[in-house]
C-alpha cells in the first residue's frame, strides 16, 4: 500500500485510521453536545418550542443502522425518564406498513447525514399526515434539517469513517438530554432523580476519555478472536441496542458473523448454537440487571461458549474480561462500555487486514433506496 501523503496523515492526527481518531475524538465532541444545553437545574434545548411538545401523548422514532441503535435506547429512556409511550422502527419498514398515525405522536428521526433515503422519506410521510416532527442530526442544513419542524444537532463534527462511532454517541446523549427535557416539562421527574441524571450526564465526557490499558487489552483480545463460528453479543435494556450496535460494528468492518440479543433471549433459540468456537460478548453493567445478566452468561458458560465479559465487576466464568471503571450510573457505563466495543471491533479488523475506514459494499450515507 501507498504511505499517506503528510496532509492526510495530518487530517487523521496521527491516528491510524479515521475512526481510530474518531473513537479517540468522543469524549470533547460530547463536550461541544452538551454545551450550552445543562445546566444546575435543567436542559436547555434553543432550538425547540414548546408547542412542540404540547399534547403530545406518545413518541414515535424512525432511523436506520446506527442510528436506529440510538433510537431504540432512547426508547427505555424516554418511558424510563419522560413517562411518554415510545416505539422505534427501521425506516425502510415504517415505509411500506401502512402505518397508523396519531397527531398526539411527536415524530423523531435520527441520523448522522440528514440524507438517507428511507428515514427522511419516513419524515416525508409523517408530516404528510400532519405529526409534529423533530430530526436529531449531525449535518446542518441537510435534507431532512430542512423538512423537520425542529432540528437538534449532534455537533459532532464531520465523521469519515463509514462504521459510524461519534456520530451514535451524540445521538444517544442528545436523545438522553430530551428525555429529562420532556420528563421536567411533564413534571414527572422528581427534582433529586432529575439532579442525579444531570449529574452523570456531565461525567459523560470523563467515561469517554479512553485508557491505554483498555485499548491494549483489544489489542490483545482480537488475536483470539478471528476464527469460530461467530459472534452473540448479549445485554439487557438499554444495553441490549448497545449489543446490537457492537455487533454492527464488528460486521461492517471485521466481515465476521456477529448478533446482538437480548440476554433473555438467548434460551429462546440462539443457545442452540453454543460451544467453545461461539463468542459470547457479553454486557454486564455493575447499576443495572446485573443479577439477571449474569445468570443468562452462566446458561451460556454451562453450555462451553467462550465468554468475555465487559463489566466493572469481574466474573469468575468468564473466559476473558474487558475491565470498565465504576462509576454509579448505567449510562456511563454504557458509553464506557461502547468504547471498548468501538475498539475490539477496530483491533479485530486491523488484525485481518481490512480497510477499517472503507469497510467493502458499504456506502457513508445510502441516499438511494
Ligand atoms: C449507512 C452507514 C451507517 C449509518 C446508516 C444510517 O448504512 O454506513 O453507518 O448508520 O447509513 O445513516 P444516517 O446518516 O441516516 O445516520
Amino acid at each position: 500500500s501507498t504511505l499517506p501523503t503528510s496532509k492526510q496523515f495530518a487530517q487523521k492526527d496521527g491516528f491510524r485510521f479515521f475512526m481510530e481518531k474518531e473513537i479517540y475524538e468522543q469524549s470533547d465532541v460530547v463536550g461541544d453536545c452538551m454545551l450550552g444545553r445543562l445546566n444546575d437545574e435543567e436542559i436547555l434545548f434553543d432550538e425547540i418550542d414548546k408547542s412542540l411538545i404540547e399534547g403530545i401523548n406518545e413518541i414515535k422514532i424512525c432511523a436506520c443502522g446506527t442510528s436506529y441503535h440510538s433510537g431504540l435506547t432512547a426508547s427505555y429512556l424516554f418511558e424510563r425518564l419522560s413517562k411518554v409511550k415510545c416505539n422505534v422502527e427501521i425506516a425502510s419498514e415504517f415505509r411500506y406498513k401502512d402505518p397508523l398515525l396519531t397527531k398526539d405522536t411527536l415524530f423523531i428521526v435520527i441520523s448522522q447525514s440528514g440524507e438517507t433515503a428511507d428515514t427522511l422519506e419516513a419524515l416525508k410521510m409523517a408530516k404528510a399526515a400532519g405529526l409534529k416532527s423533530l430530526v436529531v442530526c449531525n449535518v446542518d442544513n441537510s435534507s431532512m434539517t430542512r423538512t423537520a419542524d425542529a432540528t437538534i444537532l449532534t455537533r459532532a463534527g464531520i465523521e469519515k469513517g463509514v462504521a459510524s462511532t461519534k456520530a451514535f454517541t451524540t445521538q444517544t446523549v442528545v436523545l438522553w438530554m430530551l428525555a429529562l427535557y420532556f420528563g421536567k416539562a411533564k413534571n414527572v421527574l422528581q427534582s433529586d432523580k432529575l439532579q442525579n441524571e444531570l449529574k452523570a450526564l456531565r461525567e459523560v465526557p470523563k467515561s469517554l476519555i479512553i485508557d491505554d490499558k483498555i485499548h491494549e487489552k483489544t489489542k490483545r483480545l482480537s488475536k483470539r478472536y478471528l476464527h469460530g463460528h461467530g459472534f452473540f453479543f448479549i445485554g439487557r435494556d438499554v444495553f441490549f441496542p448497545l449489543a446490537l450496535e457492537g455487533a454492527l460494528k464488528l460486521k461492517e468492518i471485521s466481515y465476521l458473523h456477529a448478533e446482538g440479543y437480548p440476554a433473555g433471549e438467548m434460551k429462546h433459540g440462539p443457545i442452540a448454537l453454543a460451544d467453545p468456537e461461539l463468542f459470547t460478548i457479553a454486557l454486564m453493567p455493575e447499576n443495572l440487571l446485573y443479577d439477571k445478566i449474569k445468570s443468562n452468561v452462566e446458561e451460556l458458560s454451562a453450555r462451553d461458549s467462550t465468554i468475555c465479559s465487559i463489566s466493572p465487576l469481574k466474573f469468575d466464568l468468564s473466559d476473558d474480561f474487558i475491565k470498565t471503571k465504576k462509576t454509579d450510573h448505567y449510562m456511563l457505563e454504557f458509553f464506557e462500555m461502547l468504547i471498548a466495543l468501538q475498539l475490539l471491533s477496530m483491533e479485530i479488523s486491523v488484525r485481518l487486514g481490512n480497510d477499517v475506514d472503507m469497510p467493502r459494499n458499504l456506502a457513508k450515507s445510502v441516499t438511494v433506496e
